[in-house]
């Protein structure tokens, strides 16, 4: 318990420093609050029982040398798009003593390892995306009332419906469930009736977001986890994923219909991962399938590679992803940068 206070301790103090770089440039909107899987887990994880933990090297190798639970060598997803925002990283929830979450006004990161978007897709303990809301709703009701600038309900509304709410998950719906033998439960649904399945049930868990006062919203699901270093670029296995990248677009812009004066952007890291196959060394990789990491050490020339580990991405690609998500590519449509200027 001693040791954890202290790596705590020593996170904050990696926060702090991100804080103060960032403190002078432009904030384009108030808050970033995340919520998903091992994508952008920013060590929640780190507090539960499970083996999915990324709090040990070689993970953080590129984050000032600190395994602080991102699963991956440097910055996550999540904490690229806030540096884009001017915004300082959003610490985990459960890092945080309860004392202190009334403090974070910059944002809340809730994303958990070995999670999914339903509630039976987990390994070991996780933060389902059930109980991440959970936690939000807690965040909205009990903790940020508290702070001096939210005296006033219309000065939290102003300040939920500024800020951007980021959700990526859904992968592991597949890894850890539709795609596992062992699990009965969804095999008389076909590849596209699971899609539809997983995002309707997305966008149920994303209205009680929107009803807490959220209005502009990041959603990205699955990856081409066939492709990750165990899976050897199974196809089969993409194929079966697919449908559920190809109606993403199509389901956010539903959202934005039926939730009033909402915002959504779809983040595709499937099309993200296609576009890098086409053309790795147009984009700096040597290597696009091969994990990394190998017998447990990290490769010397990270900025090579895609893959980080088994299944989760490089700094180097995920550096690629969020600028083109940030500002003009198609791989986030809209683009970040126009959902934070957007008046709605
Ligand atoms: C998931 O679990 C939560 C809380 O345990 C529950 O409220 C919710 O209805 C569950 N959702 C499904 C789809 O089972
Ligand atoms: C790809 O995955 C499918 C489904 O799990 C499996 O049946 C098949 O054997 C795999 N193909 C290869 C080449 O590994």
């Amino acid at each position: 318990m001693k040791s954890f206070k202290v790596f705590w301790a020593f996170s904050f103090i990696v926060y702090h420093a991100f804080f103060v770089k960032v403190d002078g440039a432009k904030r384009l909107v108030p808050a970033l609050y995340v919520f998903g899987d091992s994508s952008v887990d920013a060590g929640n994880n780190n507090n539960l029982i499970t083996h999915a933990k990324a709090n040990v090297p070689p993970n953080g190798i590129d984050f000032n040398n600190r395994a602080t639970g991102r699963f991956t060598n440097g910055k996550t997803f999540a904490d690229l798009i806030a540096i884009k925002l001017g915004l300082p990283l959003q610490p985990p929830y459960l890092g945080i003593s309860k004392s202190e979450r009334y403090q974070e006004i910059n944002g809340i990161n809730y994303a958990s390892g070995a999670c999914g978007i339903l509630n039976d897709s987990r390994d070991g303990e996780c933060l389902s995306l059930d109980k991440q809301i959970e936690y939000f709703t807690s965040t909205v009701v009990n903790d940020l009332p508290k702070h001096k600038h939210f005296k006033s309900k219309d000065k939290l509304k102003h300040h939920l419906s500024k800020s951007i709410y980021l959700i990526s998950v859904g992968s592991n719906d597949y890894f850890l469930n539709y795609l596992k033998p062992e699990i009965r439960t969804y095999k008389n649904m076909n590849p596209e009736e699971f899609a539809d399945y997983l995002l309707d049930q997305l966008s149920s868990k994303i209205k009680t977001i929107y009803n807490l006062g959220a209005r502009k919203f990041v959603v990205g699901t699955v990856n081409q986890i066939g492709c990750s270093p165990n899976l050897y670029c199974n196809e089969t296995i993409n194929q079966m994923v697919k449908p559920c990248s190809d109606k993403l677009l199509m389901k956010v812009q539903e959202m934005e219909k039926k939730f009033s004066g909402s915002m959504f952007v779809s983040a595709n890291g499937f099309n993200f991962f296609n576009k890098i196959k086409n053309d790795p060394k147009k984009y700096g990789f040597i290597n696009i399938f091969k994990s990394c990491i190998q017998q447990g050490l990290p490769c010397t020339n990270r900025k090579d590679y895609y893959f980080w580990d088994f299944g989760h991405i490089t700094e180097a690609a995920l550096k690629i992803y969020a600028n083109e998500c940030f500002s003009g590519s198609k791989m986030c449509f809209p683009d970040v940068k126009k959902l934070a200027h957007t008046h709605l």
